[in-house]
């Protein structure tokens, strides 16, 4: 790849994985503009339940997704374990994916012209979105670490054993939800490079992100 094409790196990988700062980092370096997938999929979430609608029933959710170009995706709210869980149910609805593959696509697809290319981050970037992208990361960690990294991001010193459970329950119940839906299920694309992150603090696991990306340059 020389210089002068537009980077397009397809990040996916279950929640809590280090995804996303992998991916704030990378976008960062190597100066491409950065879309959170996850993000959309929580909105559409938040939408259904501040309408007072369930996020597994389809109606409630293409409603929601169509309220997407006016809904603020950087509201803090959107960041809760309960929105991820909302985000994980609509995301199974195969009309939703279909509403919002579009937005992906041109997004990945049309970087600024001040960016060197894009970088996308979610589950099903390398398999679905956009298959043919030249670089693709698949971040991984063990789900008892994955736990015990939220449990410390929301809790700090301060949370009980009960809370760890319970956050890991949660994310089993995600990754059990996000894996085995029909749709666009959370997959490593054949062609992926596989990160392993359960050993590795995110120093690391950038350095080995950007040394695949220099191999495939
Ligand atoms: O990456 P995240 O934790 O913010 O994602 C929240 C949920 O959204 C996740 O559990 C499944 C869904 N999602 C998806 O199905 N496809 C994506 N590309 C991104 C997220």
């Amino acid at each position: 790849m020389s210089l002068k094409t537009k980077l397009l790196i397809a990040l996916d990988g279950p929640a809590a994985s280090g995804k996303g700062t992998l991916a704030r980092k990378l976008a960062e370096h190597y100066n491409l503009a950065l879309l959170d997938t996850g993000k959309l999929y929580r909105a559409v979430g938040w939408n259904v339940l501040k309408a007072g609608g369930d996020p597994e029933n389809e109606d409630d959710a293409v409603a929601a997704t169509k309220k997407i170009p006016t809904t603020d995706l950087s509201n803090p709210e959107l960041k809760s374990e309960s929105m991820g869980a909302a985000a994980s149910k609509v995301a199974a609805i195969p009309a939703v994916r279909q509403l919002l593959a579009d937005f992906q696509r041109h997004f990945a697809n049309n970087p600024p012209a001040d960016k060197n290319g894009a970088i996308l981050d979610g589950r099903d970037i390398g398999t679905v979105i956009c298959p043919d992208a030249p670089i693709k990361i698949f971040i991984t960690a063990d789900v008892e670490t994955r736990a015990k990294r939220r449990f410390l991001e929301e809790f700090g010193n301060t949370g009980s054993e009960e809370e760890y459970r319970t956050i890991l329950e949660e994310l089993k119940a995600r990754d059990t939800r996000d894996v085995n839906r029909a749709t666009s299920p959370l997959k490593k694309a054949d062609d992926a490079h596989l990160i392993d992150t359960t050993n590795s603090d995110i120093e690391a696991v950038f350095e080995a992100a950007i040394t695949y990306v220099s191999s495939k340059e």
